[in-house]
């Protein structure tokens, strides 16, 4: 009896079962009502009163061990068999791959610098963190002059301050480098204001700056009328009106023909029919100077725009802090590939 149980267990080790069909053989030759199992119980009756206790744990054992095997090679080939199915049925449908949306600015930023590079215009960075010759005296904000309120500053320390606007990379670009120039500066400036929907103590900018010897003020207007039409259309006119700021002169501030009511009156130009785009104008002889630049040889234009703002109106979106607050909401409502 002992030797046909140790026989049984070796038996039941090497036996294979690969298939549905293996594993229905081997139920029924151990485990059916006619099988090894059924028979050792039948024979246990047989067995000598003192072996009872040790053949009968054998026995135990054994039947464990059978189920066992049966249950793990049925798992098996369940699972096996789940999966070739699958991947065999070329039907399925596919799994969802989600894409994620460029940002709103981004995009917007994207289309304002590959307008301008269609006419020669590079891209130039700066840093974030300025000392005050770059982001105020290089520019002519004279020290303790008021116009240095015009951007409320966040300063670091005595000396450094968060850049108020890129105008800090024009600087660093005139001083490292020989005209003429024809670049843009993109990125972030920060300006201490409360933040609102209309307002927020950081945004974006894109300036640019062309230097070269005879440029007029009548090459800024068409720089500026090509790329307007670019953004906003080509029925788009512009129109300059006199402004002040302490690095240009004569200065002024540019609006476009209303995008939306085609000039004849709404909410977003507030029935003006035109909206406020950028600031503008010829650098001033001083910044020149500030860069070693020779204003009776070199001249040139500079303006300067929010992103943010040129973002809202191409939106219509009406809360500046939307931009900020990573809803993913208001994100994936913006598709690069429409612009
Ligand atoms: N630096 C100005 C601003 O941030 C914008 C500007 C740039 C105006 C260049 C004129 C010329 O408000």
């Amino acid at each position: 009896m002992r030797d046909k149980i140790k026989d049984l267990f070796n038996k039941v080790d090497q036996y294979i079962i690969e298939s549905k069909e293996q594993a229905e053989q081997f139920r029924l030759m151990f485990l059916s009502r006619k099988g090894e199992l059924s028979n050792l119980f039948n024979d246990f009756k047989n067995v000598a009163a003192e072996d009872k206790k040790e053949i009968g744990l054998l026995i135990n054992q054994l039947k464990d061990k059978i189920q066992q095997r049966y249950d793990d090679a049925k798992n098996n080939i369940d699972n096996t068999s789940t999966v070739n199915t699958n991947a065999e049925d070329y039907t399925r449908p596919g799994f969802p791959f989600e894409t994620g949306t460029s940002h709103p600015l981004t995009i917007i930023r994207q289309k304002i610098i590959s307008t301008f590079e269609n006419i020669g215009f590079t891209v130039a960075s700066g840093p974030e963190v300025e000392d005050d010759w770059h982001n105020f005296s290089a520019l002519n904000f004279p020290e303790n002059h008021p116009a240095r309120d015009m951007q409320d500053t966040f300063f670091i320390d005595e000396k450094f301050a968060l850049r108020t606007h890129t105008s800090s990379v024009q600087i660093r670009l005139m001083e490292n480098n020989k005209p003429p120039f024809r670049a843009l500066m993109p990125g972030r400036v920060y300006r201490n204001e409360a933040i609102s929907a209309r307002a927020h103590c950081f945004f974006h900018q894109v300036e640019g700056l062309y230097i070269d010897k005879n440029v007029s003020f009548a090459d800024m207007k068409q720089t500026l009328l090509y790329f307007s039409k670019e953004i906003f259309g080509e029925q788009t006119k512009i129109r300059l009106r006199p402004s002040y700021f302490p690095f240009t002169e004569p200065s002024a501030e540019m609006d476009v023909s209303c995008f939306i009511c085609h000039s004849k009156g709404c909410s977003v130009c507030k029935h003006s029919g035109w909206v406020e785009i950028l600031g503008c104008g010829m650098v001033d002889p001083a910044v020149l100077q500030n860069c070693n630049i020779d204003p009776e040889v070199y001249s040139g234009f500079a303006f300067g725009m929010g992103i943010e703002r040129i973002a809202m109106l191409k939106y219509r979106v009406n809360d500046l802090r939307l931009f900020s607050e990573n809803d993913i909401r208001f994100l994936k409502q913006f598709n690069a590939a429409n612009e």
